[in-house]
């Protein structure tokens, strides 16, 4: 590894006139200058240098953002747009979207610092196939009739339910997989026909405004999209509070969720919130053990470990330990570590010196506190944020390194015994995101899937993110669901209709 420059040259023209060009708020369906003039330098987590410069937001801007949410959601451009006028535009953006990926990936790799790999796939190509599948919803919401009656002789009554969008969605998004986030957040709110103001985080928010020129270009009504830039405590709170927005939808820390959930909760708007997680990979001796080896270490490593379902910590019976401890170990060693825009990167550096200085910390913590570290714990020497994929044995589940989410390549393992140990381990945080078993006995399957306390469990395969699956957590990891028919649920309220006809 070696002291790094940002590498332009692996970088388009058209993506190096966008950080150039540094374009401030997209409100109404354009770009405008920030009401109060501060800026946030965007540093390139590669080199550790800045490349550009994001509007730091206020009040004022989020102001102007809700109000133009607020006018397109009764606009006869949008509102009184049918279902399949919605279904179009969606898939317009979509289509702009895979035109575009190149560049997207790029402002990505540069602003977050991900894999080219991951940025393409995942982050890019899964959020087009996000948009695809919740363009299938505006024409299927449907709600039902319900026959009643009441004792009064001779009366007739109709009465059904209708669904109608929520109002202005604020969403506040992370810095992990920016787009994509932007992307789970906002195509929910679309199919239900709401309208959304979007604060994504001030660490990495380029690739969100580089969709704010591709939702004009595919033609959505103005102010049915807004994207305001700036920092949590600033712009993040105006959103919260302000009082013509009905529903928040936040993903990042417990500690913000929370603060967040109470501010919303208080005004009475709805919450969905997407939030730690300390995932649990749960190896049985019986199960394909070099896929489940490799499964548990591309969980805990994609993208560095800043995902929210990161397989941290991994349980594994004992008689198969060394052989799965060897085989991760082996993996997390031979990943190449680089610059994201160099395509033979397998992982990229954390998103910021504060990310990756936080996960330094864990690693020392889990030293002191008695681990060995069979891969990785030494720091890189570069002006890059890198951190090497960690991998911690002869840890207590007390232990900080097992019960706090981290957010980055460090995995904790251990052994179990049997099914109640590993239950009873897995269950032993405050968290209940996602969990993934490994075995090939279906009895085992059936016992434990019902008793881990969380909300997805994917059986001989990672729990990672599908669009048309719900996705979110229980305990200290959330409330509701982001993705699936629940998200778009989520954004709809239901009126209740009651006609007397006879
Ligand atoms: P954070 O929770 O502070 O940031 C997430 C978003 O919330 C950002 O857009 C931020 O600007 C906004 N925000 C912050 N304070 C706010 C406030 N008072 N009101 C409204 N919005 C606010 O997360 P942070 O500090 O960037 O990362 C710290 C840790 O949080 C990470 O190490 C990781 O453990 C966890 N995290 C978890 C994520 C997940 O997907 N589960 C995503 C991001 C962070
Ligand atoms: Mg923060």
């Amino acid at each position: 590894m070696t002291a790094l420059e940002t590498d332009f040259s692996r970088v388009s023209g058209a993506s190096r006139a966008f950080l150039e060009r540094a374009p401030a708020h997209f409100i109404d369906g354009q770009f405008v200058a920030a009401v109060k003039g501060g800026t946030i330098a965007t540093v390139d987590p590669s080199s550790g240098k800045p490349i550009s410069a994001i509007a730091a937001g206020t009040a004022e801007d989020i102001d102007a953002a809700v109000a133009a949410a607020k006018r397109a959601l009764s606009s006869s451009a949008w509102a009184g747009l049918a279902p399949d006028g919605r279904e179009r535009l969606m898939h317009r953006l979509a289509d702009l979207i895979e035109e575009n990926i190149d560049a997207i990936a790029e402002i990505e790799i540069l602003d977050n610092g991900m894999t080219a790999n991951f940025a393409r796939n995942l982050n890019v190509g899964g959020s087009i196939n996000v948009l695809r599948y919740m363009a299938g919803w505006p024409s299927k919401i449907t709600g039902r009739t319900i026959p009643v009656g009441l004792p009064i002789p001779g009366s007739k009554y109709f009465a059904a339910t209708v669904h109608e969008p929520v109002g202005v969605v604020g969403a506040i998004i992370p810095w992990n997989v920016p787009f994509m986030m932007a992307i789970w957040k906002i195509a929910p709110a679309l199919a239900a026909g709401c309208t959304v103001v979007v604060k994504p985080a001030e660490d990495a928010c380029l690739s969100v405004l580089k969709l704010g020129e591709l939702v004009a270009k595919a033609g959505f009504p103005p102010g049915v999209v807004n994207i305001v830039t700036g920092y949590g405590a600033e712009a993040g709170d105006a959103l919260v509070k302000h009082p013509d927005v009905a529903k928040i939808s936040f993903t990042g820390s417990t500690v913000i969720g929370k603060r967040i959930g109470a501010l919303a909760s208080g005004a009475l708007k709805k919450v969905t919130l997407e939030l730690g997680g300390k995932s649990p990979t749960i190896v049985f001796a019986d199960a394909e053990l070099d896929r489940a080896a490799a499964g548990a270490s591309d969980l805990i490593f994609l993208n560095s470990g800043q995902v929210c379902v990161a397989g941290s910590r991994l349980f594994v019976e004992r008689k198969a330990l060394d052989q799965v401890v060897d085989a991760v170990s082996k993996r997390a060693n031979s990943l190449k570590i680089g610059p994201g825009l160099d395509p033979a990167t397998e992982l990229g550096p954390l998103v910021s010196a504060r990310q990756q200085q936080r996960v330094q910390s864990y690693i020392e913590g889990a030293k002191s506190a008695g681990a060995t570290l069979v891969a990785g714990g030494q720091s890189i020497d570069s002006g890059g944020f890198y951190v090497r994929p960690t991998i911690a044995v002869d840890v207590k589940s007390d232990m900080q390194v097992v019960q706090e989410e981290i957010f980055g390549p460090v995995l904790s393992v251990m052994p179990f015994d049997d099914l109640e140990e590993v239950i009873a381990m897995a269950n032993n945080t405050v968290y209940g995101l996602a969990a993934t078993v490994w075995t090939r006995d279906l009895k085992k399957m059936h016992e434990i899937v019902p008793r881990l306390k969380c909300g997805y469990v994917a059986v001989n395969t990672d729990a990672v993110p599908h669009w048309a699956l719900p996705q979110g957590g229980v305990k200290q990891s959330g409330v509701g669901k982001d993705l699936g028919a629940e998200s778009v649920d989520s954004c709809l309220e239901t009126k209740t209709l009651l006609v007397r006809y006879d």
